[in-house]
């Protein structure tokens, strides 16, 4: 089973190059289902109905989600309608949405699991260990994807080590830098850091780098606004044999220039 992973889509410039390059790496790459981080995929914070409809026409086959996921009013339409979102598991359990769900892709059966990590973050999220543990235990399948959306490597590479051998793959999500770890731990599990940011080139982390210089030379307030230009597109191929052990994991970053 080959899957793709799409690190953090960002706003218009990360659904267009989706939209331009998604159909040919499917093709190219022979992958058999794409799961992409959206929630910054509306325009910096959280996913909208036209972001969801984009990514998902463009061959996006699950979402999984993050400290933004509640950010745009849509997504409590979105979680109750689309059984393709996958929300953080471990932070409001009382609302629409579910943290893990089972897809089909041909004849087997993968598991998407979405968690937030708590150091740094904002919401704090209930402990993501004991989560992923209380999850895998109802999971009948050896094919496990984890998005954990995290912002230190030291949480991320815990919890690639805590669930190897017991997931088909832990990637990561949040910091918007791709990082260059991608390996497979002793026990089969594959293993990115994180996958990186899909949207603008020219920006600091997705954000108008303008913006950001002047909140750090001047201490300005100013609102974040995305950037735009030439577009990025960073992810992961993850490809499972038939115990759902991860054979191989290269990470994808490519960029194209804007029109
Ligand atoms: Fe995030």
């Amino acid at each position: 089973m080959k899957l793709l992973f799409i690190g953090d889509v960002s706003g218009p410039p990360g659904r267009m190059i989706v939209q331009s390059e998604l159909p040919r790496l499917i093709d190219e790459e022979g992958i058999d289902f794409t799961i992409a981080n959206g929630e910054n995929s509306a325009g910096g914070f959280g996913m909208h109905c036209r972001a969801f409809h984009e990514l998902h026409d463009a061959g996006v086959d699950a979402f999984t989600m993050g400290n933004h996921t509640w950010d745009k009013k849509d997504i409590h339409t979105l979680l109750k309608e689309q059984d393709c979102i996958v929300r953080p598991a471990n932070y409001n359990t009382e609302q629409p949405g579910l943290g893990w769900r089972v897809f089909g892709v041909g004849d087997k059966q993968l598991a998407v699991i979405n968690l937030l990590g708590t150091v740094n973050m904002d919401p704090v999220a209930d402990n993501p260990f004991k989560a992923a543990d209380a999850i895998i235990k109802q999971l009948d399948t050896p094919y496990i994807l984890v998005d954990f959306h995290a912002e230190t490597t030291s949480e991320k590479i815990a919890l690639g080590w805590y669930l190897d051998g017991r997931v088909s793959a832990v990637v990561g999500t949040h910091t918007h830098v791709q990082t260059n770890d991608a390996r497979i731990l002793p026990r089969g599990t594959g293993y990115l850091t994180d996958a990186g940011m899909t949207g603008p080139r020219d920006s600091v982390l997705g954000v108008d780098k303008n913006i950001i210089i002047d909140r750090f030379v001047n201490g300005s307030k100013q609102r974040f606004e995305l950037a735009y230009g030439d577009r990025q597109f960073n992810g992961v191929i993850i490809d499972l044999d038939e115990r759902g052990r991860c054979r191989d994991i290269r990470a994808v970053n490519f960029w194209q220039p804007a029109l």
